[in-house]
């Protein structure tokens, strides 16, 4: 959809909040907390932000994009050039990232510009009157977006400066002692806190499953070193057969046979490419799909999967 910038914000050092509304004030599709959209910026750049606001809100979204330091053209664009009044194009929400319904409490971990998809689950908790906890971790204050919107609720949300603690990590151990039974932890920031908040969340007893994650970009991963070996691929519908070459993708096999999968990432993400997997054994190496969905075999990211048996039948 074509969507029109109305307000740019400076919500922290490094950080811009964007609004986004349609031209004729329509509403817009309906969201989850926790959510996020694609944005496609000039130069055919796609990038993927999660929404920071309540999804309550129906007549706008709106974004935090930190600027990246080894910009690729996305958040530099954002940061340098968007303007308001400017129209983007930006896809319809899409929920990778959501609230457990059955949660006895929600706690949030973020780190720098990970908050944005943890605020807009907090606005969501709040409007519900659903217990919520946050821990938000920060390089300086400065780069602490949303912080202001924050400090209303108190001592629910504990702010972790590095610079004030000499580099010392947060302590996520001692902030989540406290964990009642029947709670969900939420990470959003760096692979290093992720992977600390898994292994504190795990000591304190809460399950993997009551665990999620929101990534924003692919983590280094030893399975996606692995070599790459060819296989081969039916396609049910058309009952064409392709060779996906060593180093080659099984969606650019999809590609080259002129056979179109949407697509977003390309990094095994975003779960857009996601195609059914009828037969066959697929070798996941995507960062989305949980246990029980890689071992069920029923669908396959293509943009970064590949085949663990000869051949994989799709339903394409
Ligand atoms: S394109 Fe994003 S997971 Fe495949």
């Amino acid at each position: 959809m074509q969507l029109i910038v109305s307000r740019l914000t400076q919500e922290a050092q490094d950080v811009l909040g964007l609004e986004l509304r349609a031209p004729d004030g329509a509403a817009l599709p309906a969201f989850t907390a926790g959510a996020h959209v694609d944005l496609h910026l000039p130069g055919a750049i796609c990038r993927q932000y999660s929404l920071a606001n309540s999804p309550l809100e129906r007549d706008r979204y709106v974004l935090g994009v930190g600027l990246a330091p080894a910009s690729r053209g996305g958040s530099a664009y954002v940061h340098q050039r968007l303007a308001v009044g400017d129209v983007v194009e930006v896809g319809a929400p899409r929920a990778l990232f959501g609230l457990a319904p059955y949660a006895s409490e929600h706690l949030f971990v973020a780190g720098g510009i990970g908050i944005t998809p943890i605020l807009s689950m907090v606005l969501w908790c709040e409007a519900h009157g659903h217990p919520w906890r946050l821990l938000y971790c920060v390089r300086t204050r400065a780069r602490a977006a949303y912080a202001w919107t924050l400090a209303r609720h108190g001592d629910r949300v504990a702010l972790h400066v590095d610079q004030e603690t000499d580099g010392v990590p947060p302590d996520l151990a001692g902030w989540l002692q406290r964990t009642p039974p029947g709670a969900h932890v939420y990470c959003c920031g760096p692979e290093g806190l992720m992977s600390a908040v898994g292994v504190a969340a795990a000591g304190v007893g809460v399950l993997r499953s009551a665990t999620h994650f929101e990534r924003f970009a692919a983590p280094a991963s030893p399975v996606s070193a692995q070599p790459a070996g060819s296989f081969n691929v039916l396609l049910r519908r058309s009952g064409r057969t392709l060779s996906v070459q060593p180093g080659q993708s099984l969606l650019e096999a999809l590609e080259e046979a002129s056979v179109s999968v949407p697509f977003s990432c390309r990094e095994g993400m975003c779960r857009s490419c996601e195609v059914p997997l009828l037969a066959g054994e697929a070798e996941h190496r995507d960062f989305v799909l949980s246990d029980e969905e890689r071992d069920a075999h029923r669908s396959i990211l293509p943009c970064v999967s590949r085949a663990r048996s000869a051949e994989l039948v799709l339903d394409l």
